[in-house]
């Protein structure tokens, strides 16, 4: 598959089946349904779609606390993976954050999760710290990834 020139845009409730194919995909303990609804009248929180041939391929979230952002997730459909839409998705996410002042922005993600970390690691990422045990699951630690202004 090649790259398709991808439209982002703000998630509507009407994506919410087609998110939810993505999410469902993506993770093995998938958010629900209610879970997005209650993010999308969330003041603070934030999302995007990413739509190829008018079909959503990934989304991203993040909350403005202050004048920070923290990214709750990100996903592309397996199908898509490596083609270069996370890297629009973050880029997107980054010039969201120009326009909403905000000066830095964090994450947790996964310390076996290589694609996700080197995929934040090319945008200027850096590790600042673990949380032991963050995910329930599998006791799994937490990378916590920070960018800065000053790199944006
Ligand atoms: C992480 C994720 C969003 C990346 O999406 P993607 O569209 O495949 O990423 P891109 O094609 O834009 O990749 C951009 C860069 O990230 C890195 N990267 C992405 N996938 C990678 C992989 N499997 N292994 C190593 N590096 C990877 C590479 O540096 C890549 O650049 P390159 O292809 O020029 O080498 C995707 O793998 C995904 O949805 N994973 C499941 C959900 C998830 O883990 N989300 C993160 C939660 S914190």
């Amino acid at each position: 598959m090649n790259f398709v020139e991808p439209l982002i845009r703000i998630m509507e409730p009407e994506d919410l089946g087609q998110v939810l194919e993505v999410e469902t995909n993506c993770f093995t303990i998938p958010w629900t349904m209610h879970m997005f609804e209650d993010e999308l009248f969330n003041l603070n929180a934030h999302y995007l779609v990413i739509e190829v041939n008018k079909k959503i391929i990934g989304y991203l979230g993040f909350w403005k606390i202050l004048d920070e952002a923290h990214i709750t997730n990100i996903a592309i459909h397996s199908d898509y993976r490596r083609l270069g839409y996370g890297k629009a998705l973050i880029t997107a996410l980054l010039s969201k954050a120009k326009e909403l002042e905000i000066i830095a922005i964090t994450l947790e993600v996964r310390a076996s999760n290589l694609a996700a970390i080197s995929l934040y690691e090319s945008f200027g990422f850096v590790s600042s710290g673990i949380r032991r045990g963050y995910y329930s699951d599998n006791n799994e630690d937490a990378l916590i990834m920070w960018l800065k202004v000053a790199t944006l």
